[in-house]
């Protein structure tokens, strides 16, 4: 009997098995298994009868030619997660759960391109051309030079872009194109596999650069971005919460540039408008200074950006008290419980505690750790940090503080933002800001009996 050839894949990561099973053990996602088919066997490597390559000695290689220039959008937000522009024959892709604004943000930035004189081709796979050029009349755009298709038939868009040879091309989504030698549906994961294959190979030939839209999905049946991450130059995510009216564009990977980098966007009725200057507006729902909420100095990629951590800690009416978190690592804050019961002998025991970074923006930085201990205890003895004060710094299992990267630019920006002083950790070789009262502690015990009175 024939040897069964037949892999299995998941949706939500990419990864392979031999064996189907509900749940995938390498992203822990249920139901996202599925079998693959129609994946033509790869070649044999019996017969090496193919072409031989040309090979390059890295030292004839001459270093005086200069980089191919980068094209800006001049929308700040976009070209500084870019890494300064978009470099051509690169390929990006932007990911985002659906209905976040990421047609709304290509077509807005295809314009740009598109009067900056770079050729731009806006393939839409879900709308017809008819409707895109509504969305465009609706964002003021009527008028941009951008050439609009409907197709998701990926043999008939190479095709349209080879002749018509933009120096960019828009794939939104990147999960409704099809390859006729692929036998499966739209958007499973050797679909959306063999079409991003496809589409980055032909950018990088023709010298074409594509953005490749993604959604994020919850379901088995629909492959996700993080399928394709590996084979783009640069990974970009359209993250918000619903309810609020401002998106951050995030670079996860980025050979052009620095990673963790963000834009910041605003949404409004003629599409996403730029913010430059995101922390006014994180901490203009801001208040009187009350129990729980402390400022955070943080540094998104190069940029720092101020946000208000906001804590709630209640006697629980529950056996099992719980631990929310909603723009923070839940992991996280179990540790900095841990260490304030552990090294300070303040249980949260019997206790409820949420935690929430204010508008929405989520955060990943360790040196948040002390912002966020000091929201906790906030919450917990009833008493508010002054309102003039900003937090940062790190803390390690023993209850030491770590030094926090970049506290200049911090202190630079918390004071630019009307903050007259600041709670860090002692060590590293930063200065501080002229005007600004500088509390360096080296233990997280030496910060709770200061500014607490208690530990
Ligand atoms: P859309 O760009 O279609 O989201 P995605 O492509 O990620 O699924 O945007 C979703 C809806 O939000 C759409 O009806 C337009 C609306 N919207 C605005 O009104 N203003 C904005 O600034 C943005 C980004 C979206
Ligand atoms: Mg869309």
């Amino acid at each position: 009997m024939a040897k069964s050839n037949v892999t299995y894949s998941c949706s939500a990561c990419g990864a392979s098995f031999s064996k189907w099973s509900g749940r995938c053990d390498a992203c822990g996602e249920w139901n996202t298994i599925s079998e693959d088919t129609g994946l033509s066997a790869g070649p044999s490597s019996k017969g090496l009868g193919a072409q031989r390559g040309k090979t390059v000695a890295l030292t004839d290689l001459s270093t005086e030619e200069a980089p191919p220039p980068r094209t800006e959008s001049k929308v700040a937000e976009l070209d500084r997660v870019l890494g300064g522009g978009l470099v051509p024959a690169s390929a990006i892709l932007v990911g985002g759960d659906p209905g976040i604004g990421k047609s709304t943000l290509l077509l807005q930035a295809a314009a740009r391109f598109a009067r900056k004189g770079l050729k731009t081709i806006y393939v839409s796979g879900e709308e017809a051309s008819a409707q895109v050029r509504m969305r465009a009349q609706r964002l003021g755009l009527a008028d941009a030079p951008v050439q609009l298709a409907a197709d998701t038939n990926l043999r008939n868009i190479l095709t349209t872009l080879e002749a018509e040879a933009p120096g960019l091309a828009i794939i939104d989504s990147i999960q409704t194109m099809w390859l006729d030698t692929v036998d499966s549906a739209p958007g499973s994961v050797s679909q959306v596999r063999s079409a991003a294959h496809e589409l980055t190979t032909f950018a990088k030939r023709k010298g074409i650069s594509v953005i490749l839209v993604g959604h994020v999905t919850k379901e088995g049946q629909i492959a996700g971005p993080r399928v394709v991450e590996h084979m783009v130059d640069t990974v970009l995510y359209f993250e918000g919460e619903r309810g609020h009216q401002f998106r951050i564009l995030r670079a996860v990977k980025n050979r052009f540039g620095p990673a963790d980098e963000i834009g910041v966007f605003e949404m409004t009725g003629k599409g996403l408008a730029e913010v430059t200057n995101p922390s006014a507006l994180f901490l203009s729902e801001r208040g009187e200074p009350s129990p729980g909420s402390v400022v955070f100095a943080g540094i998104e990629g190069t940029r720092p950006v101020l946000c208000e951590m906001q804590a709630l800690v209640a006697p629980s009416p529950h056996s099992q008290a719980r631990r929310t978190v909603v723009g923070w690592d839940g992991g996280r804050l179990a540790m900095i419980l841990a260490v304030l019961e552990a090294r300070c002998g303040i249980p949260f025991a019997g206790l409820d505690v949420y935690l929430n970074v204010a508008g929405g923006m989520k955060i990943s930085e360790p040196a948040a750790d002390l912002a966020v201990a000091a929201a906790l205890l906030s919450a917990r003895e009833d008493a508010a940090l002054p309102a003039d004060t900003v937090v940062f710094g790190e803390i390690s299992l023993s209850g030491a503080l770590r030094p926090a990267p970049q506290t200049e630019n911090r202190l630079k920006e918390a004071q630019k933002l009307g903050f007259s002083s600041a709670i860090a950790p002692k060590g590293g070789k930063a200065q501080g800001a002229p005007g600004m009262t500088l509390k360096r502690f080296s233990e997280l015990t030496g910060f709770v009996g200061d500014v607490f009175g208690a530990g």
